[in-house]
This record gives structure tokens, C-alpha cells and sequence, in this order.
């Protein structure tokens, strides 16, 4: 799947898809990791979608 899909699971480990996180940036305004991390439930298992997580926060903010 497309990784700029709204439908591509970014976080495996939570099952998050890549829509709820972008959703989620928009409505908090939200750019600190540890708390999207925190308050969305995702990222905090294996830490191997945070990357893409913090690369959402950049796109979104650009
Ligand atoms: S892929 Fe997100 S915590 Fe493992």
C-alpha cells in the first residue's frame, strides 16, 4: 500500500493507521512525539514507526 495513504498502518504494533495520526496532529496541534506517542496509543512498543511518525508532524506543519 501507498505510504501517503490515509489507509497505510503506520504503527504495526497499535495498528494506527497513518489518517488517525494526521487526524489526531490536526485536532491537538500537536507536534511533540512523546505525546502523540502517550495520547494516541501508538509508537510505544517496538519505536520502529516513530520515525514516520515524526515525518507526519513535519509534513503536516510544513
Ligand atoms: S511499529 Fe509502532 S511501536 Fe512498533
Amino acid at each position: 500500500m501507498d505510504k501517503k495513504s490515509r489507509e497505510y498502518e503506520v504503527c504495526p504494533c497499535r495498528h494506527v493507521s497513518r489518517g488517525q495520526i494526521e487526524d489526531f496532529i490536526r485536532e491537538t496541534k500537536t507536534t511533540d512525539l512523546k505525546e502523540i506517542c502517550e495520547k494516541l496509543n501508538v509508537g510505544n512498543k517496538c519505536g520502529g514507526c516513530r520515525e514516520t511518525i515524526l515525518q507526519i508532524v513535519d509534513e503536516i506543519m510544513a
